[in-house]
């Protein structure tokens, strides 16, 4: 078998089969097929899409890359969450500790940024001291002591995901169904969850800009997990305005601990409650969906949860009085206003330009292996929110960059982001779920 004979198949539009989907994964896990080949062969599947039958295959190829965890030993039955990428979602900083203080043990593999989205390991990074890079054996004796885990793609586990994943950020490949669902899928089979709740995101700030397609890639998932033993849950939810106020890595994880405080965004509260109570229901620990997002309403207003978020960060090395006192997390130095043109209503605010203008100021990478600055980022204000009257001249957000001129070419470009009406408009949170 040859690369190049492969990555011809598949830019004429070929379906291709399991040895040659295998043949690449273990080729580029082992340095023998070079980034150019598997850059021009993601570019290919992203041109040319795949069969749910080869997105399978592929899943599979990537999640046995590597290592992978049997966690029965140290837990029963472990749940995960994963969000299929946006804009401002820190919401497994939250469930997390949520459904864990509640004894369901959470076992996560998580991703960095992907182009304009975030990713939960880079908002951890802003905690001082913080690490992801945990061995196996370190993710199990983890899992079983604290309850809750998170760690990155190592070289142990699904080890192609990693590889992928950062190639395909720096290509312009990421806004793939199949690349996206194997991606996804493959972490959480290397990671040995028992049950998955998939938080897929539609709207401009997500990778599946119509509910047609979230919809698809929901059931591609969910139809995999099955397949290899997993019990699926999928909630489809609103990524068309930032998800909470803030966007970029520190700011995000302030929120979070705000939210863990029993404060936080409304409509961020509201997701991190939904997403929960799948994760209680899909586990056993709650009856139906109500029961679960009262225990994990009581979770975030009785202290538990913030319990532990501060057990889980001293477990992976961050510095606790870092969260505590969130003043010792990274600050930019500079933060302007974005100021309201005019009254009325908010009908409008891109997550996409959002999520770029982060990048640009250092939130995010412009290539493979860049440094983030973890302290910059964009924070609406509560009327900057779709749905919010506005008179001219209000704040609408605002932007903390490293420096002055990052700051106003941030500003110049979420004036763009915005759009105002006569008439309010309100977003749902979740369009549907499928249990
Ligand atoms: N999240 C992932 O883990 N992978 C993707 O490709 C997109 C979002």
């Amino acid at each position: 078998m040859r690369m190049v004979d492969i990555i011809a198949r598949k830019r004429d539009g070929e379906e291709l089969n399991r040895d040659e989907i295998e043949y690449f994964i273990k080729g580029y896990v082992a340095g023998e097929v070079p980034d150019y080949q598997a850059a021009a062969w993601c570019m290919a599947v992203f041109c040319r899409g795949m069969t749910p039958e080869e997105t399978t295959h592929l899943t599979e190829a990537m999640a046995f890359s590597g290592a992978t965890l049997d966690l029965h030993d140290v837990a029963p039955f472990i749940v995960d969450k994963h969000s299929s990428g946006g804009v401002g979602d820190k919401t497994t900083l939250v469930v997390g500790p949520m459904v864990a203080s509640l004894g369901v043990p959470v076992g996560k593999m998580s991703g960095r940024g992907l182009s304009f989205s975030g990713g939960t390991l880079d908002k951890l990074d802003s905690i001082p001291g913080f690490h992801s890079d945990l061995s196996i054996e370190q993710f199990k004796r983890q899992l079983r002591d604290v309850g809750l885990v998170v760690a990155g793609q190592t070289h142990e586990l699904a080890p192609a995901d990693g590889k992928l994943y950062a190639l395909r950020d720096v290509i312009a490949a990421v806004q793939s169904l199949p690349l996206i669902a194997s991606s996804i899928m493959s972490k959480k089979i290397a990671a040995g969850a028992d049950a998955i709740v998939l938080d897929v995101k539609v709207g401009r700030g997500a990778f599946m800009e119509t509910l047609e397609e979230a919809t698809r890639l929901a059931e591609l998932m969910v139809q995999i997990g099955r397949r290899l033993g997993r019990k699926m849950t999928a909630l489809i939810g609103d990524m068309s305005q930032p998800l909470g106020y803030a966007a970029g890595n520190a700011l995000e994880v302030i929120e979070a601990i705000s939210t863990l405080h029993g404060h936080g965004p409304a409509d961020f509260r509201e997701h991190c409650l939904d997403v929960a109570a799948e994760m209680l229901l899909i586990s056993g620990a709650a009856a139906d969906p109500e029961h679960g997002r009262g225990m994990a309403a009581t979770a975030l207003d009785n202290g538990s949860a913030w319990a532990k978020f501060q057990q889980f960060v001293a477990a992976q090395g961050g510095d606790v009085t870092a969260i505590e006192d969130p003043d010792r997390l990274p600050h930019a130095p500079f933060v302007e206003p974005l100021r309201a043109p005019r009254a009325g209503y908010v009908a409008q605010v891109d997550a996409r330009e959002v999520g770029h203008a982060v990048v640009d100021l250092g939130g995010g990478r412009a290539a493979k292996g860049d440094p983030i600055d973890p302290a910059v980022g964009v924070v609406l204000a509560e009327h900057g929110k779709v749905g919010a009257q506005v008179e001219a001249g209000e704040p609408l957000l605002w932007v903390h960059g490293r420096t002055r001129e990052s700051l106003y070419a941030a500003l110049t470009r979420l004036a763009d982001a915005y759009r105002f009406s006569a008439d309010p408009v309100a977003p749902p949170l979740v369009y549907q779920v499928m249990r």
